[in-house]
């Protein structure tokens, strides 16, 4: 793909408070783009209904354009402007809004977002984030704002307003500083278009607190189907180095990424290691800690002198899974 050509920026980073938020706001509203915390990762917001705003993001990520995008709304009845909900889709809402879920549902005929969000699919995906200063943001701006995550497509999702600024300096007009992100791991999407529920990607909310509320397992998108979440491309969050998964003693020419508690086996492999060139998830094997370190513990160990970066085993369990299927698209050939 060629690189498109993204407008030379000041970056400007703020720490977040009401006056950064509101700086926030007034940038959106003027087509600009705007970096900002949510509890899952760091997005890269526009004003969703301005076609030249919205075509920014896929410059400043260059990102395919046929990758659509999240709508990210301040409350239900935003999102209910946008998207046509029914009474399953507002039970769910209910349920887990404002949290990490994103649903994927038919756009309105008069939706004022741009078609360039929902990348010719007559489907939209609409968030409630739960970060305060993320709504406060979407409060402030009065309207929905179009979010992927603020990296450059391909790599890893940021977590920190560092990671933003590796990525994407000169190509955001402003970053708002709000702290790491809690939950670590993009949000769950969930189609309601079709009569079963589908989990399109695997997320900050556990499949299996979804499936409890929906009342029935839910049918997972096959990586291969057509554009079913296209997002979903198999080489994906890509460290530099090559990435081993399940391994469970590194090699001496190794950066490892460990988890849960270490054994006296994987102890002696890890002393013939680097102290920068090793990290634990979660030493106490806690799923939830292990999402919020993920996406920074793959940056910091994507070292120029190691051979590869080698991964524990991590249970397929909880939010298991969604750490899982990262480290899979990690892993993945390179395209
Ligand atoms: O946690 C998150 O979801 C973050 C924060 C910033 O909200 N956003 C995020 O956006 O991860 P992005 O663009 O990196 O990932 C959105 C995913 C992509 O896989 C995209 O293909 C899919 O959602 N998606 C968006 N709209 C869709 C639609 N109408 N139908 C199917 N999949 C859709
Ligand atoms: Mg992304």
């Amino acid at each position: 793909m060629t690189e498109l050509s993204a407008p030379p920026h000041q970056t400007e980073l703020r720490a977040s408070g009401a006056p950064a938020l509101r700086r926030a706001a007034e940038l959106l509203r003027a087509g600009d783009l705007v970096a900002f915390a949510t509890e899952t990762v760091y997005g890269l917001g526009a004003d969703a209904t301005r076609d030249s705003a919205v075509a920014k993001i896929f410059a400043a990520k260059n990102r395919p354009t046929f990758n659509p995008l999240i709508s990210h709304v301040a409350d239900l009845e935003t999102a209910e402007e946008l998207v046509i909900f029914d009474a399953r889709s507002r039970a769910i809402a209910e349920a887990f809004w404002p949290g990490p879920l994103t649903l994927v549902l038919p756009r309105r005929i008069n939706s004022p977002v741009s078609l360039l969000c929902s990348a010719g699919l007559d489907s939209l995906a609409v968030r409630l984030p739960a970060k305060a200063s993320a709504r406060e943001m979407l409060r402030a701006f009065g309207g929905p704002v179009a979010a992927p995550s603020a990296n450059r497509s391909g790599r890893v999702s940021p977590t920190t307003a560092a990671h933003v600024l590796e990525e994407l300096t000169g190509r955001v007009a402003l970053i708002v500083d709000d702290g790491p992100c809690a939950v670590g791991l993009e949000s769950t999407v969930l189609s309601l278009v079709g009569e079963h529920p589908v989990l399109l990607r695997p997320g900050g909310l556990a499949n299996e607190v979804l499936e409890e509320k929906l009342g029935r397992r839910l049918a997972q998108a096959r990586a291969d189907a057509p554009l079913a979440s296209p997002g979903m491309l198999s080489s994906h969050y890509a460290p530099r180095l090559p990435v081993r998964l399940n391994v469970a003693r590194p090699r001496a020419d190794d950066a490892y990424l460990a988890f849960g508690p270490v054994s006296a086996a994987q102890r002696r492999a890890l002393a013939a290691l680097p102290a920068e060139a090793q990290w634990n998830l979660s030493p106490t094997g806690q799923l939830e800690e292990a999402a919020a370190q993920l996406f920074a513990a793959l940056r910091r160990l994507d070292l120029p002198n190691r051979h590869s970066l080698a991964v524990a085993p991590i249970p397929e369990v909880g939010l298991g899974q969604a750490i899982n299927d990262r480290l899979r698209r990690a892993a993945a050939p390179r395209g």
